[in-house]
């Protein structure tokens, strides 16, 4: 039996039938808003157009270049598509150091075209003219394929001069800047986009496609004549398009706010983006371990954990160094020790904090509070998976997934399908693949299919 100290602790994270449904509603709503004309401008979650209608049949073929904007780190790819549902992927990975995330954004272009640059004079393709499709993974409103206006950074990027503009022309100019290299950029895609895509590539039902990783969001297929903010244009010879949901946005029109707990305020008025991205800051790698970290120092603080040691203050120090000392990855490491050894648990807290000896009664109180915020992501990321399939006409839904937490966390995968199977529809069937390189496949894929349709 889990501690009564630390269950009341927790309880504010374990979330009741009652509140589920309530957040499904809430969500399926706001949903609803973003994609009509008349609500869009009040809806939190933007649900953009992406101006991908068609998903790829597994035979498409050729090389192009990608790169991957959005997480801890920049990439640039090589992606050769074989055709038969094959690709292969070369790439290469370069930091983006913390002063270019919130310095100029002309610097932030032009490092990505000098990154750019190095990788096609490696590769000696300077003078191929490979089409590139460029996965930058914030809010853009499309106005096409290649055309896209940041509306918002987010996942701690801020930097200036690049809100309200065309990241397309932005790389372009950064690319043409440099001048050694002869490279069109054809696609700019949202790394869900990217996500769906790579997974529709080996799976034809593949309709979703989620992050759950720095960020958290999804995107899925929809009914062009439930889209009104795609031209008509469109509209004629399509039936679908792929949406880019932005619902890490969800909750800013205090929707959320009746199951926010005291940890999310703080984690919230401590970031450089306050009261925006509310249902991302529940459920994403940049902030979970922001949350466990909070919760570990009150718990601290009222003697719940580390009760007898005289090295408690030692502890609280450590904590306090800085909001991210408590890294999300220890949150899947945590959660996938075992009783009575707690080995990895134990290396944690003797790593960061130098305490020697945890009792198996602290290891177990600290691995449940990880669950309970773990879980609360998965069963928040859940609820707005299961409102996607439920808006799609197929009966049978595959769900792409990534994201370093969906990735390595042991048990996210089944606490979301735990709550998939309250809340899908009873005459659906649905599952859940894990993408492999959504955002350099993707990115080749969005371009070639794309080309085709030309
Ligand atoms: C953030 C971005 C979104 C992206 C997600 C996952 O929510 O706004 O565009 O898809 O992170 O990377």
């Amino acid at each position: 039996m889990m501690d009564v100290e630390v269950r009341e602790l927790m309880q504010a994270f374990v979330l009741s039938d009652y509140q589920v449904q309530e957040v499904y509603s809430r969500f399926c709503a706001e949903i609803s808003k973003g994609l009509k004309r008349s609500t869009h401008a009040l809806a939190n979650t933007k649900c953009f157009p992406t101006y991908v209608q068609d998903l790829p049949t597994g035979d498409e073929m050729g090389k192009y270049l990608a790169l991957d904007l959005g997480g801890t780190n920049f990439r640039v790819l090589l992606v050769s598509l074989k055709g038969h549902h094959d690709a292969m992927v070369e790439s290469q990975i370069y930091a983006v150091p913390k002063d270019l995330m919130v310095g100029p954004g002309v610097e932030l272009f032009d490092h990505i075209a000098d990154c750019l640059a190095r990788f096609v004079e490696k590769h000696e393709m300077r003078n191929s003219h490979l089409p590139l499709g460029f996965t930058f993974s914030f809010p853009c409103e499309q106005k096409g394929l290649k055309e896209a206006i940041l509306t918002r950074w987010t996942k701690g990027f801020g930097c200036p001069g690049v809100e309200g503009e065309d990241v397309g022309r932005l790389l372009h100019e950064a690319i043409q800047r440099r001048g050694d290299a002869e490279i069109a950029v054809v696609a700019i895609l949202n790394d869900t986009t990217g996500t769906l895509m790579s997974c529709a590539h080996r799976n034809a039902d593949c309709r979703v496609g989620v992050i759950v990783g720095t960020g958290c969001n999804a995107c899925y297929v929809e009914d062009v004549a439930n889209v009104d903010l795609l031209h008509a244009d469109f509209k004629r010879n399509q039936k679908d398009v792929l949406v880019n949901a932005e619902w890490g946005a969800f909750g800013e029109s205090g929707q959320l706010d009746f199951v926010r707990t005291e940890y999310d305020r703080e984690v919230d008025d401590t970031s450089i983006n306050k009261s925006e991205q509310l249902f991302e800051k529940m459920t994403s790698g940049m902030y979970l371990g922001r949350l466990v970290r909070l919760i570990l120092m009150r718990a601290m603080q009222s003697k719940v954990i580390f009760k007898l040691s005289n090295r408690r203050e030692h502890f609280a120090t450590a904590l306090q160094k800085n909001e991210d000392v408590f890294e999300t990855r220890f949150i899947s490491e945590i959660e996938s020790d075992s009783f009575p050894e707690f080995s990895k648990t134990r290396t944690i807290i003797t790593e960061l904090f130098g305490l020697e000896k945890a009792s198996v009664e602290d290891c177990q109180k600290i691995k449940y509070i990880c669950e309970c915020v773990s879980k609360r992501a998965a069963t928040l990321v859940a609820i707005g998976v299961s409102g996607l399939i439920n808006r799609i006409s197929d009966r049978r839904v595959v769900v792409g997934m990534d994201g370093s937490v969906y990735r390595y966390h042991p048990k996210f995968d089944a606490y979301m399908r735990n709550t998939m199977h309250k809340l899908v529809k009873s005459d659906k069937e649905f599952d859940i693949m894990l993408s492999e390189d959504g955002s350099g496949r993707g990115a080749a894929l969005v371009a070639a299919v794309a080309s085709k349709t030309k």
